[in-house]
């Protein structure tokens, strides 16, 4: 692996523990104006402190984070339907080129595959694209990993989409947590961070988070669990906790508790 490749993995995971907090704020893309990022750099900018990678698309970036940030941007390079059109949800393609994310200085750029859809090819042809694009200058592909409805979040498809996505060139894999999460750590040959998904009780989604981290998961790439919760500042210190000081559950969501107003 070359040195800008390296380098910029090193933004993305954290050297002192191979773990790593991302915070996913790229719901605009397909679902606008999303409940809590409406004025999304009110939401965003005291929850950086405590995330090690922010993860929008280039109209947040330029509309709504200041260019002087160190925090380390995995840019949204998908996209191409809307929560409208819920039968072509996730038809993705290239939104964004590689020029453009080259010019906004990114750490990495993510990007949807989804399997178990009749327009899956499309998909995983989009995916290979910009893989090639990023390779070319050394920048890590995140695949975001979904499964067609009616597959469920289970280990069988999960680790199917998961490997699928390595093997095409992803550097990284989000995906969902799912009962038999190892099955899917074990069979991924990249790094993998768990999605929130829908906003469930913050207990859970701590919980959520530890189970993924003992499964093997690197860390969480968690967006509406952490800006929808009552505290999106407890909820990020209390999930950046598990990740990087090894709390349980149940200590996180007291510090959790503790620190909300
Ligand atoms: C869609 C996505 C989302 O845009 C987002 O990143 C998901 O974050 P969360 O589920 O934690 O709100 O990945 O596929």
């Amino acid at each position: 692996m070359d040195w800008g490749m390296k380098n910029r993995l090193s933004k993305i995971i954290k050297p002192k523990d191979g773990h790593t907090v991302m915070l996913a704020v790229d719901h605009g893309y397909f679902m606008g104006p999303t409940t809590g990022l409406e004025k999304l750099d009110q939401m965003v900018n005291p929850l950086i402190p405590y995330a090690d990678v922010l993860m929008p698309t280039r109209g947040a970036l330029r509309n709504y984070i200041s260019p002087d940030t160190e925090i380390p941007i995995c840019l949204r390079v998908s996209g191409g339907t809307s929560i409208l059109n819920e039968k072509n949800l996730l038809h993705e393609g290239i939104i964004v080129s590689i020029e453009d994310a080259i010019r906004l200085n990114v750490s990495a750029v993510a990007f949807s595959i989804l399997v178990g859809q009749p327009f899956e090819r499309d998909t995983l042809l989009g995916f290979t694209q910009i893989i090639d694009d990023a390779n070319r200058y050394n920048i890590p592909v995140l695949a975001v990993t979904a499964v067609g409805r009616g597959l469920g979040k289970d280990a069988k498809y999960l680790s199917l989409a998961s490997r699928m996505a390595a093997e095409l060139g992803a550097s990284i894999v989000k995906t969902y947590f799912c009962p038999n999460f190892e099955k899917v750590v074990d069979t991924c040959p990249v790094p993998i961070v768990i999605a929130g998904g829908k906003k469930i009780p913050e207990k859970d989604a701590i919980q959520m988070a530890y189970d993924a981290l003992q499964a093997g998961a690197i860390g969480v790439d968690m967006g509406r669990n952490i800006f929808q919760s009552s505290d999106p500042v407890s909820m990020i210190k209390a999930v950046n906790a598990v990740v990087h000081k090894k709390y349980s559950p149940k200590e996180a969501y007291d510090l959790f508790k503790s620190k909300k107003k």
